[in-house]
């Protein structure tokens, strides 16, 4: 018989594993400038150059650049608890692990259950973006890929009426990028360098020369008046006011995700008490301030139309060829470099999803074939090609748009959980070691749980729906096999 649904994995016993794990303790070689910089080259991406217009034109029209703000607001309260979690449990799985501490067993599968929305729907997502840019580089080169070949059966071409089949170079970009994956490439810190300052100089270039070919009409009314939109696969949500910026801000969230990177560097951190914040709120800072000039420029530089049509995929290319007349470079560049930069961001998510499901396997929560590694390579391969298919079913066969918000919804949902946890750690362990502790508790955490809420609370029904369906097939399989497989049962807690 299976013990408590909230038996707790032992803190003691986890700190001890994490410091025997790490041979001498990790090296603490991060400065914040650094950890800035590993924030920012995880997350620029997708959220930016793909979800922006999708705000604007379905949720927000210009005052998404409100919605930027209040995302970045929910990241920077979340960040926190994070980051007093990782300072303190020094193992890989994140969140997942962090509740397994706290909330015990149930909550635990729950987030790592949920995380699966981040990392693995997450990377379809961004998937999907880079199928919209390298159909727009194929076509410098007078190419293009068939419409049906790189969208899903829930797309039908407006103009034709021809309907997708499957997305074919999304699915091959996760196939590359799990490969890689397999044989535990790791990425060098040159090569994140790279691809951080070409991000940076993609968006600033499109802020600085876009702002000249803002056109003040597409700025009139700001914040639309408060009616609805009904997308293309017949889902009606509010569009302007309140709402409509409640809305886009859980969608172009999507945007923020990845910042956790920071926290889960705490035990690199030279000075953890005094660098985490500095990179965490930092890259916060730096990152929803190119958001929302980048956005106010997109939303002055084409219409809510535009991007309602022509202009919905591949959308700052799009806008960029239409409208800013002598700049056909910046819109080849921007393609070509964001297929880079979108590849970095999908590595990240491919390899945090193996580690959490890693972590999970070896409690014995979900079989062992995820912790299984290759007898030369040492990396969980068989996970990566189990993830693999899996991402190739959600990038291959649904809507950019749908898998873009159920990672918003998963995430924002794993960090109300993480503000809790750190809260309920403060008040049953309060003499624990802290390398960082976030500040003003319990008010920081209430408010992380109160902005994520209210973005979930934005993105409508249909999202509501999506995460409960997701959550409750997750129960099925914890109740079916994790719950009497779990180490915890084996040991008899
Ligand atoms: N924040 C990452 C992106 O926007 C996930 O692609």
């Amino acid at each position: 018989m299976a013990g408590s649904l909230f038996r707790t994995k032992s803190i003691d016993r986890l700190m001890a594993q994490g410091a025997s794990n790490v041979e001498g303790g990790l090296k603490r070689t991060l400065g914040s400038f650094a950890l800035v910089a590993l924030g920012i080259g995880a997350i620029i991406g997708a959220g930016l150059f793909v979800r922006t217009a999708a705000a604007i034109a379905e949720r927000a029209g210009p005052s998404v650049t409100i919605a930027f703000i209040v995302a970045g607001v929910g990241c920077a309260f979340a960040g926190l608890c994070y980051a007093e979690f990782a300072s303190m449990i020094p193992i890989a799985g994140s969140a997942y692990t962090y509740s397994y501490v706290t909330m015990g067993e149930l909550v635990a599968w729950i987030i790592g259950w949920d995380l699966v929305l981040e990392y693995a729907v997450g990377a379809a997502t961004v998937a999907i973006a880079w199928s919209e840019y390298f159909n727009k580089v194929l076509e410098y080169f007078g190419l293009h890929v068939p419409y049906q070949w790189c969208h899903s059966p829930w797309e039908t071409m407006q103009t034709t009426g021809v309907h997708g089949i499957m997305n074919v170079p999304a699915i091959a970009i996760l196939f590359l990028l799990s490969l890689l994956l397999v044989r535990g490439t790791q990425e060098s810190a040159w090569v994140n360098s790279l691809i951080v300052v070409t991000k940076v100089s993609i968006v600033i270039l499109v802020i600085v020369i876009g702002w000249g070919f803002i056109n003040p009409a597409n700025h009139h009314p700001f914040i639309p008046a408060a009616t609805t939109y009904t997308t293309p696969e017949g889902v009606t949500h509010p569009y302007g006011g309140i709402m409509g910026i409640l809305g886009a801000a859980g969608v172009v969230f999507f945007a923020f995700i990845g910042f956790d990177a920071v926290s889960t560097a705490a035990q690199e951190a030279k000075n953890p008490e005094r660098d985490m914040p500095i990179g965490i709120l930092g890259s916060l800072v730096i990152c929803t301030l190119l958001y929302v000039l980048f956005s106010y420029v997109l939303s002055g530089v084409a219409t809510v139309e535009d991007f309602r049509t022509a202009g919905k995929e591949a959308s700052v290319t799009f806008a960029i060829a239409k409208y800013m007349t002598g700049y056909a470079w910046l819109a080849k560049f921007v393609t070509v470099a964001i297929l880079a930069g979108f590849s970095s961001v999908i590595l990240v998510m491919l390899l945090g999803q193996s580690r959490v499901f890693y972590s999970m396997s070896v409690d014995g929560l979900v079989p062992k074939v995820f912790s299984d590694v290759h007898p030369k390579f040492k990396t969980p391969w068989k996970s990566n090609m189990l993830f693999f298919l899996l991402t190739a079913v959600f990038a291959g066969f649904i809507p950019g748009d749908i898998v873009g918000e159920m990672t918003s919804i998963g995430t924002l949902f794993a960090f109300i959980l993480v503000c809790a946890g750190v809260w309920i750690l403060r008040v049953r362990r309060p003499e624990l070691p802290r390398a960082f502790r976030a500040p003003m508790v319990p008010v920081v955490s209430t408010l992380g749980i109160v902005v994520c809420g209210a973005m979930i609370y934005g993105l409508g029904w249909t999202n509501w729906l999506r995460l409960i369906v997701w959550l409750a097939i997750g129960l099925v399989f914890y109740f079916g096999y994790g719950r009497s497989h779990s180490l915890l049962t084996k040991e008899g807690a």
